[in-house]
């Protein structure tokens, strides 16, 4: 399984693209771990280490929507917790049904790129790059 980042991905903002871009730069590697049939633990501490990854970035973007005011950033925050939080419970039924966890996490993520970066941060990616064309910032 590899999540390419392709044009419908893009959000148009560099800093946010970047991270995107690294983000599923993790998750690839997190797919040949498994894949290689990595033990329990080692898979664990990945989807943890994905986690945490995926919790920084969206700190990083809600830095950005209230360093610019961004008119949408409640919803947008609040779709960031739900994701974090679907995440983080996926990470404890890893311990009771690892294979199906693991297909779940995968289609997950897949879901986050699809949807949430297509439909929460491409608007956002289009407000900060406006910003920093008025701003310079
Ligand atoms: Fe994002
Ligand atoms: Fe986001």
């Amino acid at each position: 399984m590899k999540i390419e980042m392709n044009e419908a991905l893009l959000v148009g903002y560099a800093p946010i693209d970047d991270e995107h871009r690294a983000l599923l730069g993790l998750v690839n590697a997190f797919f040949v771990l498994v894949e290689s049939g990595a033990d329990r633990q080692t898979v664990y501490d990945a989807v943890d280490g994905l986690s945490v990854n995926f919790a920084i970035h969206c700190e990083h973007e809600k830095g950005w929507m209230l360093a610019h005011r961004y008119p949408d950033t409640a919803n947008h925050l609040d779709d960031h917790v739900k994701l974090i939080g679907e995440l983080g419970a996926m990470l404890y039924r890893m311990d009771e049904a690892c294979d199906d966890a693991l297909a779940e996490v995968a289609k997950f993520i897949e879901n986050w790129f699809a949807d949430h970066v297509k439909h929460g941060d491409r608007p956002l990616g289009k407000f900060l790059k406006e910003r920093a064309v008025k701003t310079g910032v």
